[in-house]
Order: structure tokens, then C-alpha cells, then sequence
């Protein structure tokens, strides 16, 4: 599939859709795009467009290239049917809801031939279960991008329990041609990324509940340590109810484990609609172009700190300790190795080093000694929460 120009089935023009499309057609391929109505996919379109635009600017790419990519390359499609009948492959970027993707990949399903390729965008939904929606799951998986999805290095390309190993290559051979670095993972709760990196929002969402500092102060010092975004400023890029949706399945997949459970401020601004830089208000406040205003939403920025705030060096060091402590429960639990852990936290999320390179740095016995002082906080559930890995428990006192 490597260097071929294939056809390009896009379900989903919203940002991530827009996104990946873009991508498909600056590798060379043509792109149908699909939606819910045509409003949807003019702005999906618009937002390719801005995004060409963006490469053009930047004498990445020839503006008649770009404009031929557009007219010559992008089609409207406005039925799954016919979109499955002529894609090579499809790639669904749809809403996370496990209901909806089996819907459309059932429709997909039925309209393509047997040999098409059905994948999913899905951050943190199980692939076998998406897949068992159709009568091919071996030709079905994975193909995870981050946001924002041009800029991105990483695909996690996932593979479900049925997923053969001819489909997993020519997954990670499109991603290749895409110009992505790709890792493959089994279809784990949350894949790589969004379960190692998941304290990155989680624990800075805990400690603003608990009055122990600001987000500015957290996105400050998270900053300050070399990550490119802190964690709210983040969480309004990404979007805050993407974000929850992944913690809620995360919460749910490890049985209610305490420290995947999510913020009830940040399900509060949910059901608010105040979604980040989308919604033009999350964290923070931002104008009508999505860019930021600077200033924080104080209605969503919760009272200041009770009592003395946390340091920077010691919210850093929390929130680091915590994605080791999970990157060690995810490769004891089998869902990659090590080093693909350290590529996808560097790729997918800009991190400035992955977290076994990290625990390097550190020395586990400390890594060890911190999470026990983090357990021993006082905090209802700080116990359960820091817990060491086993993984990292058996080695680091081996
Ligand atoms: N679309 C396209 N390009 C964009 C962009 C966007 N929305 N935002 C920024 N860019 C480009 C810029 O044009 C610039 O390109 P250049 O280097 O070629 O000139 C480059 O990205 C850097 O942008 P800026 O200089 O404007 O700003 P920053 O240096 O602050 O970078 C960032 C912006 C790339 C978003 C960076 O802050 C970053 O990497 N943040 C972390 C993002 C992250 O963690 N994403 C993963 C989220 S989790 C996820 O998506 C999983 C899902 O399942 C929830």
C-alpha cells in the first residue's frame, strides 16, 4: 500500500476528520469526505483548506498544488454506501460513542468490497468491539492520530483481537506514507498514549480541586519543564469533553480504579458546553479564531488555593511520576513495549522525554521513594492512587 495513490474515505470532517484528510491529500491520495449534512462537510472542507493554506504560507507547498488538491483530489461524499463502494481504505473520525461507530461501520461494511480496510479514529473505544459490527474484523483497526493531526509525528496503529496481520501492516505502511512515525499496540483501554499520558490532565484537574494550585500556575510550571502545552491549555485544544470521554472509558475499563477517576469540574463544563477553544471558552477564554485570549475563565478556573500553593518543581514532579507509574502498569499489562511507550509519549504528546527514559534519569529507587510519598499524602484516595506498578515495584527493589 506503501506509495500507492489510493482512494481515501474520510467519515467525520470535524477537526481530527479535517485533519487526516488533509494529510491523505498532501500524501498524493484522493480524499471522499463524509458528514452528517453538507453544512458539515463545507466545514470540513473550509477547514482542509485552512489548512493547505497554512503549508502554502509557509513555502511548504505550492499554492497551485494545493488548489489542485482541493478541486482535483477532495470529493463530497454524501452516502457511506457510495463512499465504501470506491475508497481503498476508510478511516472514521466520527463522534466517541461506541453505538454510532458500529452503526456506520456496519453501513460501511455492507457497501464495500471485501478487501477494503475499515479503520477507526477512535482515542480510547475498543477496536475488537467496533469491529465485531462487521463481518470482516480481520481487515478492521485501528489508525489513532493526535491533535492536531497534520502537526503530529505518531499513528498508534491498533490492533483488535481479530485483526490480522497482513491488515496491521498495510496500517502502519499507510501511516509511513503518510508521513507519520506509527507504533502498534494491542487494543488496551486507551491504547498507549491516552493511558500513560492520562495523569497529565488527571492529576492537574486534582490538584486544582483540591485547592493546592491555579491552572495558570500548573500550565506555568508544566511549561516551564520543557512541555509544550501545559495542561489546560491543552485539554481547550484537544477539547474538554473529548478529554472526559476518554477518562470516562478509561474509568469504567479499570473497574473504577481511583486514579482514572475523572474531575466533576470537568464534567460540570461539559454539560455547561464550554468545550475549550472550540466553544470560543474553556480553561481559558479565546476569540473568534480560536486563538487565545490569555486570560484564564474564572468560572472555570475554581477558587484559588486554600492554603500554601504547590511549588512548580512539585507539581512536575507529581504529574511525571504519575504517567511513569502508569507506563509501567501498561507494559506489565502487555500493551507495548517500553520503547514504543517512549516514542509514542515523545510523538503523540510532545512530552520532552518518554517515561522510561525519564525513570532513567530520575533512578527508580527515587521514582519509588516519590510515589510513596504521594501515597502517603492524606488524601482520601492518594493510597490507591500512587500506588507503585508491580512492574516498577518488582524491579525497582529487586
Ligand atoms: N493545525 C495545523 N498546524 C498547526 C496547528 C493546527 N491546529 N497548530 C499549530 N500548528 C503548526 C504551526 O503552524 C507550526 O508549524 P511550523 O513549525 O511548521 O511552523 C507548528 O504547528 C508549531 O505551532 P506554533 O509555533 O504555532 O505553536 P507551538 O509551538 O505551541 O505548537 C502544538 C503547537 C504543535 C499544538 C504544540 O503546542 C504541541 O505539540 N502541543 C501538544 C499537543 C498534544 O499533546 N497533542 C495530543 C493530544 S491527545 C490526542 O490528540 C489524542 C486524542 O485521542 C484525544
Amino acid at each position: 500500500m506503501a506509495g500507492e495513490r489510493l482512494v481515501v474515505g474520510l467519515v467525520g470532517a470535524g477537526t481530527m476528520g479535517a485533519g487526516i484528510a488533509q494529510l491523505a491529500l498532501q500524501a498524493g491520495h484522493e480524499v471522499l469526505l463524509n458528514d452528517v449534512d453538507e453544512a458539515a462537510i463545507a466545514r470540513g472542507r473550509d477547514r482542509i483548506a485552512t489548512g493547505l493554506d497554512r503549508l502554502v504560507a509557509k513555502g511548504r507547498m505550492d499554492a497551485d498544488a494545493a488548489g489542485a488538491a482541493l478541486v482535483e483530489r477532495l470529493r463530497d461524499a454524501h452516502g457511506l454506501d457510495t463512499l465504501a463502494a470506491e475508497a481503498d481504505i476508510v478511516i472514521e473520525a466520527a463522534l466517541e460513542d461506541l453505538e454510532l461507530k458500529r452503526t456506520i461501520f456496519r453501513a460501511l461494511d455492507s457497501a464495500a468490497p471485501a478487501n477494503t480496510m475499515l479503520a477507526s479514529n477512535t482515542s480510547a473505544l475498543s477496536i475488537t468491539e467496533i469491529a465485531a459490527a462487521t463481518a470482516r474484523p480481520e481487515r478492521v483497526l485501528g489508525l489513532h492520530f493526535f491533535n492536531p493531526a497534520p502537526v503530529m509525528a505518531l499513528v498508534e496503529v491498533v490492533q483488535g483481537e481479530q485483526t490480522s496481520g497482513a491488515t496491521m501492516q498495510a496500517g502502519l505502511d499507510f501511516a509511513h506514507g503518510l508521513g507519520k512515525t506509527a507504533v502498534g499496540c494491542r487494543d488496551a483501554p486507551g491504547f498507549i498514549v491516552n493511558r500513560v499520558n492520562r495523569p497529565f490532565t488527571l492529576e492537574a484537574l486534582r490538584m486544582v480541586d483540591l485547592g493546592e494550585s491555579t491552572i495558570e500556575a500548573i500550565d506555568a510550571a508544566v511549561e516551564a519543564a520543557g512541555y509544550p502545552m501545559g495542561p489546560f491549555r491543552l485539554m481547550d485544544l484537544v477539547g474538554i469533553d473529548v478529554n472526559l470521554a476518554v477518562a470516562r472509558s478509561l474509568y469504567e475499563a479499570f473497574d473504577h480504579a481511583p486514579r482514572f477517576r475523572p474531575s466533576a469540574r470537568q464534567e460540570e463544563l461539559v454539560e455547561a458546553g464550554t468545550l475549550g477553544r472550540k466553544s470560543g471558552s474553556g480553561f481559558y477564554r479565546y476569540g473568534e479564531d480560536g486563538t487565545g485570549l490569555g486570560t484564564a475563565d474564572r468560572s472555570a478556573a475554581g477558587a484559588e488555593p486554600s492554603g500554601e500553593p504547590l511549588a512548580g518543581p512539585e507539581i512536575v514532579s507529581r504529574i511525571e511520576l504519575a504517567i511513569i507509574n502508569e507506563a509501567y502498569h501498561a507494559v506489565g499489562d502487555g500493551v507495548c513495549s517500553p520503547e514504543d511507550a517512549d516514542i509514542a509519549l515523545r510523538l503523540g504528546a510532545a512530552h520532552p522525554y518518554g517515561p522510561f527514559e525519564r525513570a532513567g534519569q530520575l533512578g527508580l529507587r527515587n521514582v519509588v521513594d516519590g510515589l510513596e510519598r504521594l501515597a502517603a499524602g492524606g488524601e482520601v484516595d492518594s493510597r490507591e492512587r500512587f500506588a507503585a506498578a508491580p512492574a516498577l515495584w518488582s524491579i525497582a527493589t529487586f
